[in-house]
């Protein structure tokens, strides 16, 4: 078996005679084939992939309990959508770059990642796949044969900063990078930045929504350096503080970073970067940091541009103490030929979540040149004590008042729109008239 070092999983560590047991699913389960693990397993498809994955309701006695966490080895079902839309971005990169890439997954739990864009992205001629976890590694490696893919990828077993740190010289280097850990993916950005060539491609996944949209600020400010503020727009700014944080750690390394895709879904948000060498680059970048006021009496945003800023304290409309959010990253959440580039992918590939990842790319294509933050009517309606208007005469409305106005993928009562609070405010009193 082709290794990338010594501390790879050997094929000897892995069950010896399952390769020819390898075949039909069907066959494999009939096999007693989980038998072979020391925990129980079931055969999925996920994508284009087959996989050895832990059988979850093994591990969930009730419903509220989270399987995924509990298992021997990572799998989370739910995160399907998540690696959809990796592989639609790392195929969308792969042909902007017109290259073959080198890919790694520093956290890579079962594989299945890893081997989605082995399998599904055109041009990728390599994987490194990585579990500090000795038994996902020894699942992934036995993944990666069951797909016959030990030619491209490779598994590794240790720590994700000492993997990514071996990468670190010029010609080692990755073209993409997926940061998929549990909770938040800042431990891992300083190696990983340095492990990513120039161009190179990063993606994090965050899942500590808690700290990243205020129920505990000052978690917040320890890892990401900025603070949340729990806003109804709270997901967005979530992005903006881990880009935020992705910028102010890039430019330590003369780095400037180019947001290419980002969204919210669930209980993650997830930020696709690219990083560009230079230190003008980086000082660009850090021009785009600023802060975001909010006024929790009347909805009135500002947004300041700049790192270093005199925090006004009150309200310009209603007097009320403006609150801030940052420093956090003010720039574009996504670049518009990237989630196009997306958008064509999905159509030519049949996928379970569909509909819902091209609703998705729709809404994120469209709201891209919108300003920062959104407006939640219901949110408003609330607080104002007014009939909750459809979303769609709150959109004509605002555009017949000569406001640019727009749906977010955010929120789907969310309105993105250039208007003032107090103009959306004086919709809402007309239309519940
Ligand atoms: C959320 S799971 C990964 C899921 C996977 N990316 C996927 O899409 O299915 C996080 C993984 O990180 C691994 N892990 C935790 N700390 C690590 C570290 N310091 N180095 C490498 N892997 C680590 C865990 O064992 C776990 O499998
Ligand atoms: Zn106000």
């Amino acid at each position: 078996m082709p290794t990338e070092n010594g501390s790879s999983i050997t094929r000897d560590e892995i069950y010896r005679n399952m390769h020819n047991r390898m075949g039909q699913v069907q066959n494999m389960t009939q096999m007693g084939f989980s038998k072979r693990f020391d925990f129980p397993t079931e055969v999925i498809k996920e994508g284009d992939v087959n996989a050895v994955v832990p059988k979850l309701e093994a591990y969930a006695k009730e419903p509220w309990e989270y399987a995924p966490s509990k298992a021997p080895v990572f799998y989370n079902p739910v995160m399907e959508l998540n690696r959809d839309l990796a592989v639609l971005a790392l195929q969308a990169y792969q042909k902007i770059q017109e290259k073959r890439l080198v890919v790694c997954e520093p956290l890579a739990g079962c594989g299945i990642r890893g081997l989605r864009f082995a399998v599904e992205v055109k041009g990728v001629q390599k994987v490194v796949l990585n579990d500090i976890n000795h038994e996902a590694a020894k699942l992934a490696q036995f993944n990666s044969e069951f797909n016959k893919l030990t030619k491209r990828v490779f598994v590794m077993n240790e720590d994700a900063n000492f993997l990514l740190s071996r990468y670190a010289a010029p010609r080692k280097r990755f073209h993409f990078i997926d940061v998929d850990p549990f909770g938040t993916p800042v431990l891992y950005l300083d190696s990983a930045l340095r492990a990513l060539r120039d161009g190179g491609l990063l993606a994090l996944t965050a899942t500590d929504m808690a700290p990243l949209c205020g129920v505990h600020p000052n978690a917040c400010i320890r890892k990401y350096g900025g603070r949340p503020l729990r806003t109804e727009y709270c997901h967005e700014l979530a992005i903006r503080l881990l880009i935020g944080c992705l910028v102010m750690m890039a430019a330590k390394h003369e780095i400037g970073i180019e947001v290419v895709f980002s969204h919210s879904t669930d209980h993650y948000i997830r930020a696709y970067a690219t990083a560009h060498y230079g230190a003008r680059k980086a000082d660009q970048s850090i021009q785009t940091m600023g802060y975001i006021l909010h006024c929790f009496s009347c909805f009135h945003r500002e947004i300041l541009k700049g790192p270093v800023q005199h925090l006004k304290g009150e309200c310009p409309e209603c007097g009320a103490k403006l609150r801030a959010a940052g420093p956090l990253w003010t720039g574009n959440l996504s670049n518009i030929r990237f989630g196009s580039l997306m958008e064509k992918e999905i159509t030519r590939r049949q996928r379970k979540h569909q509909r819902k990842i091209s609703k998705l790319l729709f809404l994120i294509n469209n709201e891209h040149t919108g300003p920062s933050t959104y407006y939640v009517i219901d949110k408003i309606c609330d607080k104002l004590n007014l009939p909750v208007p459809s979303t769609t005469s709150v959109l004509s409305g605002l555009r017949e008042r000569g406001s640019k106005a727009t749906l977010t993928h955010f929120n789907s009562r969310g309105i993105r729109t250039d208007a003032p609070a107090s103009v959306l405010t004086h919709l809402l009193f007309s239309l519940a008239k």
